[in-house]
């Protein structure tokens, strides 16, 4: 212990003292930054790619991946039905987070086939349609539809998460849904937002939906446990509706579900200006699941 002791205090000279000083101090400093840099996320985001690439047996219980386009009537705003209804023939429709893309074989089924008109399916002309989906989750049933329809109908993207895409790969849509989809799992909310509005047209729509979120209406149950969560720069709770509405150049509707399992969000968001800004969200957390545990921080 001595000689460790002699041998520090042996190469502390006169000279070398005050940049010893220095270093600590510096080391010191790094360690601030570090702690004041966002949180590493890595491992929890390898579990989640395990989530995503999961096949058969492997796939959690609920990660689904075959909602029917009636599922989707129920899950988004009222108005998506219309909307899907509307659109003509040479316009286009985009379902981030499409998993297998049920809901646009649906869309496309062959009249005999089709829902009933109370499920969101009707004759008549039909728009074209993009299911876009990290993993590549097509069936054979897809593969059938598409050689049928042809590609300038429907398509699948696979192998990137939206983010990813250009502008000019992708082009832009009347309508963008998303069924726990990129808006339920993505690590970068603010940015999600961003995309998905610079690919809509002006007067185009966006509908969502979020679960486990603290309501628009207030009307949270006592014991809910929150899945995605955004707080001010001063750690207050923010509304994910509150946070939506502070977009410039959207007009955002919110309808709360608090009376359902898990408090859900139906949002649906109209781009009225082709600018538009989101406010920038930072990631505090992220938690691998499915849908994954999410903090968010508004950057001042
Ligand atoms: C739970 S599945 C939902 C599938 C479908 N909407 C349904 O309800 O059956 C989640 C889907 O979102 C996709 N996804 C998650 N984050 C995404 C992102 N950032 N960009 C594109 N797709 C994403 C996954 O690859 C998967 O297809």
């Amino acid at each position: 212990m001595r000689s460790v002791k002699s041998s520090v205090q042996g190469w502390q000279t006169a000279a070398t003292r005050p940049a010893i000083l220095i270093v600590i101090l510096l080391l010191t400093l790094g360690q601030g930054a570090c702690a004041t840099q966002e949180p590493a996320h890595d491992g929890e985001i390898a579990k989640q790619e395990k989530i995503y690439r999961s096949r058969g047996a492997d796939v959690p219980s609920g990660y689904v991946t075959d909602r029917a386009l009636s599922d989707y009537a129920q899950l988004l705003p009222t108005g998506f039905c219309d909307a899907l209804g509307s659109l003509g023939s040479s316009d286009r429709w985009l379902d981030v987070g499409a998993g297998a893309g049920q809901a646009i074989l649906d869309y496309y089924a062959p009249e005999d086939d089709a829902a009933p008109a109370d499920k969101c399916a009707w004759s008549g002309a039909k728009g074209r349609a993009v299911a876009m989906s990290i993993e590549d989750r097509r069936t054979d049933k897809w593969q059938q539809q598409a050689a049928s329809l042809g590609d300038d109908r429907i398509r699948y993207l696979s192998g990137k998460r939206l983010r990813e895409y250009s502008r000019e790969e992708l082009g832009k849509f009347q309508i963008i849904t998303d069924v726990y989809g990129g808006f339920s799992y993505t690590e970068d909310l603010s940015q999600f937002v961003d995309k998905v509005l610079s690919l809509l047209e002006t007067g185009g729509v966006f509908y969502t939906m979020v679960q486990s979120v603290h309501l628009e209406d207030g009307k949270d149950k006592l014991d809910t446990s929150y899945q995605t969560e955004l707080v001010d720069a001063a750690g207050r709770e923010v509304k994910v509706c509150s946070w939506l509405k502070q977009t410039a150049g959207v007009q955002v509707g919110c309808e709360s579900k608090s009376d359902w399992n898990t408090p859900t969000e139906l949002i649906n968001i109209r781009k009225v200006r082709s600018d538009v800004s989101v406010p920038r969200l930072k990631l505090l957390k992220y938690e691998a699941g499915n849908p994954p545990g999410r903090r968010f921080q508004l950057e001042p």
